[in-house]
């Protein structure tokens, strides 16, 4: 009786010693909970096969936060190659973000434990296999997003234990457009399900390489090839049509949807901002691109745009509407890019702009400058960094904001003053609010051609 206990105390110890590794409290609790729910023995099997292995390990690297009330397991870029289990978190996840992993299969009852999950985030995983019973359980699930992984096919029953699902992101996998997809394309193209697999373009066969799985006739899906057709001709295989289209962030950047929705579009290649950027996007990423110029509505889309990333572009010029409607916007980085100055009227929407990156731009010191800094001067609560002269040689490393001082104690138009060295001149008054103020009042500091686009820019807010 003592030499069994103290053996089964033995082999418990032996059971939870990998858990001591891990941080999380109540880490491989979760197992046995997990495991009466399953309902027969084929998914039995399956989910303990899941189970096993190091994913119980690597799970406790996952983090927990609270956004908005909502509880949220982040799993991201984790190495993860299966689910981890369930029941290892403070409370049952309500989302849970397994993005950029290394999945490749999600077996039947895979999420069994994750039953209070409302959105599920598979994205830029390695998903091959999607077997019919993965998704039991999640009857709550509105949102699941599978795009960008390696998926051939998918049966429609997969979806069944999802009743409320919504919003299904499918596109960027290689569909093969054949019998076995007969009822997911139609699932798809029941009109009430305008949110489900939007984008998906199938990759094979051949004759059906780039139609969008909502559009094709379901009736070519199971058709079988013509045997008299001679159309296997090598020479002439059929291409897709080269057009020309501004290119769409919906499915050339990475969307996440939680905890706020962003868009991840670095290093894409792009030379301009790409379409598509929806209206409740919080915030993008165009970093390390060769966008060269900005245009007018550009963003005209992205009204709760809250930061905007453009740095390391080829950026050369802003055209001025092209930030008009960016209410929202908290943080701009237009660092490290080839602009001269900014246009008059650029910055004028950005009423809750708060930082401003600007560094490793050739900034320009002349006249065209000085909208910049009249803006910034205006607008005290924005953190600014990086507005230095490149360029003329006299001024090359100057702060801009110098610059345009001197030049207004140099050149004061209509007035008589000393033509002594700025420097000398006060030094102790410079930005401090009586002189910006003093600055701003006295319009005839401003350079002419400063003064009548202001005049445009108020018949334009009247
Ligand atoms: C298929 O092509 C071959 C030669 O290219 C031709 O002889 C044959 O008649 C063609 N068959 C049909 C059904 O068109
Ligand atoms: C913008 O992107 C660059 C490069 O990816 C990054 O270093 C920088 O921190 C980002 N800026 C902001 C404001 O997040």
């Amino acid at each position: 009786m003592h030499v069994t206990s103290s053996l089964l105390l033995a082999s418990l110890l032996l059971l939870l010693l990998p858990s001591t590794e891990m941080k999380r409290p109540g880490k491989g609790r979760g197992l046995r909970g997990a495991r009466h729910k399953l309902t027969h023995d084929r998914v039995r099997s399956a989910a303990r096969h899941t189970r096993s292995g190091p994913s119980r390990l690597v799970a406790s690297d996952c983090s927990e936060l609270t956004e908005s009330g909502d509880f949220f397991v982040d799993c991201q870029d984790r190495h993860l190659t299966s689910i981890p289990t369930s029941q290892t978190w403070s409370k049952q996840p309500k989302h849970l973000l397994l993005a950029r992993n290394q999945i490749k299969v999600l077996r039947d009852g895979a999420f069994f434990g994750f039953e209070s999950l409302t959105s599920l985030d598979l994205q830029q995983n390695q998903i091959s296999l999607v077997e019919e019973g993965a998704f039991q359980g999640l009857t709550r699930l509105t949102t699941l997003l599978l795009q960008h992984n390696h998926l051939g096919t998918l049966s429609e029953e997969a979806l069944i234990p999802m009743p409320n699902l919504r919003y299904l992101r499918l596109y960027d996998n290689p569909w093969n457009c054949l019998c076995p997809m007969d009822s997911l394309v139609r699932t798809l193209q029941v009109p009430s399900n305008r949110n489900l697999g939007n984008h998906a373009r199938c990759a094979e066969p051949i004759r059906l390489k780039g139609i969008k799985l909502k559009q094709i006739d379901p009736i070519l899906l199971c058709k079988e090839r013509d045997p008299t057709s001679n159309r296997t001709d090598p020479t002439d295989p059929v291409k897709p049509i080269p057009i020309r289209i501004r290119p769409d962030a919906t499915t050339l950047c990475h969307t996440y949807l939680f905890p706020q929705i962003q868009v991840d579009c670095r290093k894409r290649g792009l030379t301009e901002v790409p379409t598509g950027i929806s209206e409740d996007v919080v915030h993008i990423d165009l970093s390390h691109n060769s966008i060269r110029h900005l245009k007018a509505r550009n963003f005209q889309t992205a009204r709760s745009l809250r930061t905007l990333n453009i740095s390391h572009n080829n950026m050369e010029h802003i055209d001025t509407a092209s930030l008009f409607g960016l209410l929202h916007l908290r943080e701009l980085d237009l660092s490290d890019n080839s602009l001269h100055f900014i246009q008059y009227g650029v910055l004028e929407d950005l009423y809750f702009l708060s930082q401003l990156k600007l560094g490793g731009n050739p900034w320009v010191c002349d006249y065209s400058i000085h909208y910049m800094v009249y803006w910034l001067r205006l607008h005290p609560g924005v953190r600014h960094s990086g507005l230095l002269c490149h360029s003329p040689p006299e001024h090359t490393g100057k702060s801009v904001a110098k610059y345009v001082h001197s030049y207004n104690g140099e050149c004061p138009k209509d007035r008589q003053q000393s033509r002594t060295d700025p420097d000398q001149s006060n030094p102790e008054l410079w930005n401090t609010p009586m002189e910006v103020q003093g600055e701003l009042e006295e319009e005839e500091l401003e350079p002419s051609h400063l003064r009548v686009p202001q005049k445009y820019q108020i018949i334009r807010l009247s």
